[in-house]
């Protein structure tokens, strides 16, 4: 699809990383939470399923989800619980597993089967978890009981291995800590604290206590901004753009796609700014803007670890060459999103070159319709697409439908606002 521009008001799907923490954090309270504005795609379903099949009363009403909480202690598997393509859902339910009296086996689709677990499995065999793996990959069986507190120092800064770590510290009879070198999303932090939790935060290390007891919490889930930074690059590309996206979760350790488009030169504003149960929301402005380029480096990764993809596309649009380095991790996501960026936007044009822990994008360039693959990875089909709007000629982007891991309206949302 192409466009002479975007226009109007939207809103996105709601995040996916509170949605999986939502489920799990209510699951093992102590009472009846509601979850408004969950996000009903393959990842948060993955979720969803795997924490029935251990026994955890999951009511999915149209406006809200209702758990009823086990107070840490859940059942039994009934089957091997299948994670299908979402990391977060394999890594962060191993936490609390590690906490359970039974032995649980988690298995996951080809991609996530290739994806590395022995960051989460170190620290919870630290913690006294038995864990079998088929070397550090899926599938894992991962056996709790008592587990003693750790203070664990990460080489890599992972919002799915710390919240690994503080669900199992929510077990272990004493204070667990994890540091990492930055800072990343601090969700589970921060809803561990609405459910009762005792969390404290110094810098990039937190700390859980335990043996904890939760209580039960209403959520409400904000728009997720790594599917609205989507809609940001495409209205900052093409001409005769201005777009709002109203209710974007803008939680500092997320925003790093909006401290890079305005560094950029994008013309960004924030409007309607509050806080709903303990995160921050407001509505993001943004319309078409004359772009540069810019330097991304590892400080700044892990507050825009999901969208190097769809900055990439940006950057293509830039006046220089824009450089990424330190994203390494993009080599260990649903795809090598190094090597597919700098793969399929070279075939419309860019000017890209790949390195081991990067990318650096010449630009600007006229990109042109290609046939190109998502290699079944959601953010390069939605990045693929934002590309196509500006591209001469028609662009074929294959295994698209994998946009339902986590927005199924993507294309529909798409259609609404291209003029
Ligand atoms: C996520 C954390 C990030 C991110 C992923 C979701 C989460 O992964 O890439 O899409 O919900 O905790 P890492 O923490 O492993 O970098």
């Amino acid at each position: 699809m192409s466009s002479n521009g975007i226009a109007g008001e939207i809103e996105v799907v709601p995040d996916k990383s509170i949605s999986h923490r939502a489920l799990m954090i209510s699951s093992v309270s102590d009472g009846t939470s509601r979850i408004k504005n969950f996000l009903r795609a393959d990842d948060c379903i993955s979720t969803m399923n795997c924490l029935r099949n251990l026994g955890v009363d999951i009511h999915d009403k149209d406006d809200e989800i209702i758990v009823r909480g086990s107070n840490l202690e859940l059942k039994g598997p009934q089957k091997v619980l299948d994670a299908g393509n979402s990391g977060t859902t394999v890594r962060l339910l191993s936490g609390i597993l590690a906490g359970q009296k039974f032995a649980t086996k988690i298995t996951g689709d080809e991609s996530l089967s290739k994806r590395p677990m022995k960051r989460i499995t170190a620290p919870l065999e630290k913690m006294g978890a038995q864990i079998k793996s088929n070397n550090g990959y899926l599938p894992i069986e991962v056996k709790g009981g008592r587990l003693k507190p750790v203070d664990y120092n990460s080489e890599i800064s992972s919002a799915q291995v710390k919240s690994c770590v503080l669900f199992a510290g929510l077990y272990a009879n004493g204070i667990t800590s994890f540091t990492e070198p930055c800072k990343s999303r601090d969700h589970t932090e921060r809803m561990l604290k609405n459910f009762g939790a005792e969390v404290s935060v110094v810098k990039n290390r937190v700390s859980v206590k335990g043996i904890a007891k939760l209580h039960s919490s209403d959520i409400y889930i904000p728009g997720d901004i790594s599917a609205a930074a989507f809609f940001m690059v495409a209205a900052v590309i093409n001409r005769n753009s201005e777009l709002r996206i109203k209710n974007v979760g803008i939680n500092p350790t997320r925003t790093g796609i909006i401290d890079v488009l305005k560094r950029m030169g994008a013309k960004i504003s924030i409007e309607h700014k509050k806080e709903i149960a303990g995160e921050p929301l407001a509505d993001i402005i943004i319309e078409f803007s004359d772009l540069k380029s810019t330097e991304i480096n590892k400080n700044e990764i892990p507050l825009l670890i999901d969208e190097i993809p769809v900055i990439a596309v940006a950057a293509t649009q830039a006046h220089g060459t824009t450089k990424i380095s330190g994203a390494g991790e993009l080599r260990v996501k649903e795809t090598d999103r190094l090597k597919a960026v700098s793969s399929e936007l070279k075939k419309m044009g860019a000017d890209i070159e790949e390195f081991e822990d990067g990318l650096a994008i010449k630009g600007p360039v006229k990109l042109k319709g290609a046939k190109v693959d998502s290699f079944n990875d959601h953010r390069m089909a939605m990045s693929l697409a934002v590309a196509s709007l500006i591209a001469e000629g028609d662009a074929e982007i294959l295994n698209k439908e994998c946009v339902n891991i986590s927005f199924p309206s993507f294309f529909e949302t798409m259609k609404k606002i291209v003029k």
